[in-house]
């Protein structure tokens, strides 16, 4: 007798049925070709909630609401590691901070982190901003992190990292790493410092943001790849809403706003400018 209940492979009926719930759920675009990495996502939870199909899993998450977070963190990816991408840290503390400090003296800036998955990119913001700060006292500086997967969010809230997403940034710049990731056991965890000046929330991009702060500077980073061109008009629309006219965006180095119809004006590779006007 066999113990362990095989689940069949999601038919191609069942597939288009699920790559129109992870669409509605979280905007993220996926043809059949995703169809291993679904099924190799959704397997573990399919079998520990006892059942035996897709299909039951679909009618589960159709009758359990709250199964819905469950799906979404399970179904996104959450690549991230810190520095990720040099060019945007060099652009960040070289040419804006220097420059959005001049033209705003005594103002604290605002920094929002949009897909921050689990929290490398906002402390590695908050790593530059402090690095800044210590030769201009004064800077006062606050960074929001959203994500749509509560689980990563956890993570980002812990603050304590291993394995790949330090190794970069541990093997390349030593002296900054040890200054600001504290050994804890065989994790490392984020300063004092930097963490009191961070906040993390949930947020899904497809919704208008309902922070109080209109921001200075976005990060929305490796996260429109994922959405279709029409999506990634919308995403940007509500990210666009909740910043300061001339706010600048940051976006990832597989990702480019040509062809899209937003209110952003571009200025260098990765870098967007937010129109005065809007
Ligand atoms: C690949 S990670 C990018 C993390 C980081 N920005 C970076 O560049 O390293 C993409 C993140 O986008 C999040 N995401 C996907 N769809 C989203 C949505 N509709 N709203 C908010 N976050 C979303 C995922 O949960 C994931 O953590």
């Amino acid at each position: 007798m066999n113990l362990s209940l095989e689940i069949q492979e999601l038919d191609q009926t069942t597939l288009e049925k699920m790559l129109k719930l992870v669409h509605k759920h979280t905007g993220i675009t996926m043809n059949s070709s995703k169809k291993a990495l679904l099924q190799g996502r959704l397997r573990p939870r399919v079998r520990d909630l006892g059942l035996h199909t897709y299909d039951d899993y679909i009618e589960y998450l159709s009758s359990h609401k709250e199964e819905v977070q469950e799906f979404v963190n399970i179904i996104t990816t959450n690549e991230t590691s810190f520095f990720r991408t040099q060019r945007v840290w060099d652009f960040f503390s070289n040419d804006f901070l220097p420059k959005w400090v001049s033209e705003n003296p005594g103002k604290t800036l605002n920094i929002w982190s949009a897909a921050s998955s689990s929290g490398e990119e906002v402390y590695t913001i908050g790593i530059s901003c402090e690095q800044f700060r210590q030769k201009h006292p004064g800077f006062e500086y606050h960074i929001l992190g959203t994500d749509i997967s509560t689980e990563v969010l956890k993570v980002a809230e812990a603050g304590e990292y291993s394995g790949r997403s330090i190794e970069n940034f541990k093997t390349n710049n030593r002296p900054l790493f040890d200054k600001f990731l504290i050994p804890t056991g065989s994790r490392f965890k984020v300063a004092p410092e930097i963490k009191s000046r961070i906040r993390f929330a949930g947020h899904n991009l497809f919704t208008v943001p309902k922070h109080k702060e209109f921001f200075d500077i976005v990060f929305l980073r490796n996260v429109m790849i994922y959405f279709e061109a029409l999506d990634q008009e919308i995403v940007l629309g509500n990210v666009s809403r909740a910043m300061l006219p001339n706010g600048t965006l940051v976006i990832g180095e597989s990702e480019s706003l040509n062809n899209l119809k937003t209110s952003f004006n571009f200025k260098s590779p990765l870098i967007y400018e937010k129109s005065r006007n809007q």
